[in-house]
């Protein structure tokens, strides 16, 4: 129709462009882009999605009313195909207002403690790594695991409080238990999404479902210790919707999935990064040795790590913002509930249709755009960096300040929740392996790995292949 955005059938009936969205979706957006501009609709499969490419243009979408954008409907067919969570009354709002009270204001310095005590357990812990022995791993796997482990430890709780020799061993051999389940299931994660699992990787995904409800259930949770206020206050939360126990276990998996999911690749990132770029590793190792001697109380290895600390890192900030702005690709979705008018930052109005999907792709603009950041693709550390050492908060398009010039945390209604608490956590991971690792990469040719691109859209990319690398407790 008049006014509509440029629309895009593909060749195949009823599937449009599905396969290739599916198959590289930064690529196949790119190529749309180069064709119509930055706003235009595709078919697929079946569903006409319009993607809307300008950054300046995002806020009018990310903060509309749920009236006319609704933001809950996608979630709930994902929470449904994935995890087969079926919620009574499910309202998000005030999910996410409870949520944001336990891992926002109130309780994050809480959540930050316990945080770097169960790093300490699940990386210092060993014996056999105290012995200052080398060992070989790989460095994606080494990070997932450990940022998710404690961080389902921080979550989930404690074997004990105080913690004993004997139940921190027992933590690390119950969080990896968790890990490598769920890591089964991330595996399969994006086939579950796009409903193209075999027969075989269907009765995968549903064994290694049911062990991970077997393992958050809520009968074993409830006698572990230091459970956070967000676990509390969100079992409250189900009791008072009439869940039924079953049904509060799959919540827990989702759960699981939603806190825990991006911590860990993004802080492999960073690591890689860090490796490949030793101008950039010691400018980080610099400023963490200069704030160390600057904090009044001495850092024991077993205290926690002052607030002043983690909240004086300007270059260690600018290499996760980097890491984020390069890995970072979550699609930020919408569905159009009445016909309307979309207008453009530039003045240009387009109509969108009721029943359409609307989808914004932070990672192609502005995240890797040229206009945006000279080299769009090359790592550098300094990047959100002023000469003056203050971060770096002004970028430019079309010779108008952007407002969203890097979007890991998404925006708007949706913005990640846990996004100050995971900052804590990868600082909290980078400065232990800092301080406390040698690390290395097993062969010095090691190239940064490309992507896994079947994981566009659902937050941190993950690499297609893992990293060789040494590490040993330093003696
Ligand atoms: C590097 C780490 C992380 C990244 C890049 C990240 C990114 C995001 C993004 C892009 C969204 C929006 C999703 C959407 O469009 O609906 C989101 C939502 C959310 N995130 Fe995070 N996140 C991270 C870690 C965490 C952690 C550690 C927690 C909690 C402990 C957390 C809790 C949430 C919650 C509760 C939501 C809201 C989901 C909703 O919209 O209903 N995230 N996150």
């Amino acid at each position: 129709r008049p006014g509509e955005p440029p629309l895009d059938l593909g060749n195949i009936p009823w599937l449009g462009h599905a396969l290739e969205f599916g198959r590289d979706s930064a690529s196949f957006l790119t190529r749309m882009k180069e064709k119509h501009g930055d706003i235009f609709t595709v078919l697929v499969k079946g569903r006409y999605v319009t993607v809307l490419l300008d950054p300046h243009s995002y806020d009018t979408v990310t903060w509309e009313s749920r009236t006319k954008l609704d933001f809950h409907g996608y979630a709930v067919i994902l929470m449904e195909k994935i995890f087969n969570v079926r919620l009574p009354h499910y309202d998000p709002s005030d999910e996410k207002a409870k949520m944001k009270l336990t891992l926002q204001h109130r309780d994050l310095q809480a959540l930050t403690d316990a945080m770097y005590s169960n790093l300490r357990t699940v990386l210092l812990g060993e014996p056999a790594e105290a012995a200052g022995d080398w060992h070989k791993t790989g460095l994606f796997e080494f990070s997932y695991s450990a940022l998710l482990r404690a961080g389902f430890l921080t979550l989930y709780g404690v074997e004990a409080s105080p913690g004993t020799p004997e139940s921190q061993a027992q933590d690390r051999t119950h969080s990896a238990e968790v890990f490598h389940t769920f890591r089964q299931l991330d595996l399969l994660f994006p086939k579950l999404a796009r409903g193209s699992l075999s027969a075989g990787e269907k009765d995968s995904a549903c064994s290694v479902r049911g062990r991970l409800w077997k393992l958050l259930s809520p009968a074993s949770l409830a006698p572990r210790a230091l459970r956070s206020s967000w676990l509390q206050s969100y079992l409250a939360h189900l009791e008072e919707l009439g869940v039924s126990p079953e049904m509060q276990a799959r919540a827990l998996v989702l759960q699981l999935w939603a806190t825990q999911g991006n911590m860990g690749p993004a802080a492999f990132w960073l690591l890689v990064f860090l490796l490949k770029n030793p101008e950039a590793l010691a400018a980080v190792c610099e400023e963490l040795e200069r704030i160390l001697l600057q904090t009044e109380q001495p850092v024991s290895p077993m205290g926690a790590l002052p607030q002043k600390a983690l909240d004086n890192t300007p270059v260690l900030d600018s290499v996760l913002s980097e890491s984020l702005r390069l890995t970072a690709a979550p699609f930020i979705t919408r569905d159009v509930v009445v016909d309307m008018a979309l207008p453009l930052a530039d003045g240009r109005e387009f109509a969108l249709r009721r029943g359409d999907r609307l989808l914004l792709f932070p990672f192609l603009s502005p995240q890797r755009d040229p206009e945006i950041y000279t080299d769009p693709e090359v790592f550098k550390y300094n990047r959100f960096l002023n000469p003056d050492g203050s971060e770096k908060r002004d970028f430019y398009k079309g010779g108008k300040r952007l407002k969203n010039y890097n979007m890991p945390w998404g925006a708007g209604h949706n913005q990640c929740l846990g996004k100050s608490y995971a900052i804590y956590s990868i600082k909290q991971f980078v400065f232990l392996m800092l301080t406390h690792f040698d690390l290395e990469l097993v062969s010095t040719d090691e190239e940064i790995p490309k992507f896994d691109l079947s994981r566009y859209g659902f937050g941190l990319m993950q690499p297609e292949h893992d990293v060789a690398v040494q590490y040993r407790v330093r003696p």
